[in-house]
């Protein structure tokens, strides 16, 4: 599995998260986001942030539990709009 993260003004940005097939359900995509967040610790910056999808029912949960919370439309850092543009860009 791996994880892409970027560092978009202090703020930790995931961009892609993925565990191969044979390997999901075993904890190692929950591994690769807690190490992310110590990361982000570490190096004192502001948040960590993600985009996920609302229709796969598992999905928010999940981030949920590691401390995730949604942010409101008018709370949008700008790195989060252009992920989001460029998520509805690519269908
Ligand atoms: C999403 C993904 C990265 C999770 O990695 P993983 O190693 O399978 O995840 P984990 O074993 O650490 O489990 C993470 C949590 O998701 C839940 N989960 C994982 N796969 C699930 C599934 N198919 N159905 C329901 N719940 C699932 C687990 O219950 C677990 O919850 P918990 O640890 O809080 O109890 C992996 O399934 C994947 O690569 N999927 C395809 C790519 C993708 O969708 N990436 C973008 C996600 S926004």
């Amino acid at each position: 599995g791996f994880i892409r993260a970027r560092d978009f003004d202090n703020l930790l940005h995931i961009e892609e998260l993925s565990v191969s097939l044979a390997f999901q359900g075993q904890g190692v995509g929950r591994r690769l986001v807690l190490t992310a967040i110590e990361h982000a610790r570490r190096e004192q910056m502001r948040a960590v942030t993600l985009t996920t999808f609302r229709d796969v029912p598992w999905n928010a949960p999940f981030y949920q539990r590691m401390g995730f919370v949604e942010v409101a439309p008018g709370e949008h850092e700008a790195h989060l709009l252009d992920a989001l543009q460029k998520e509805i860009e690519h269908g």
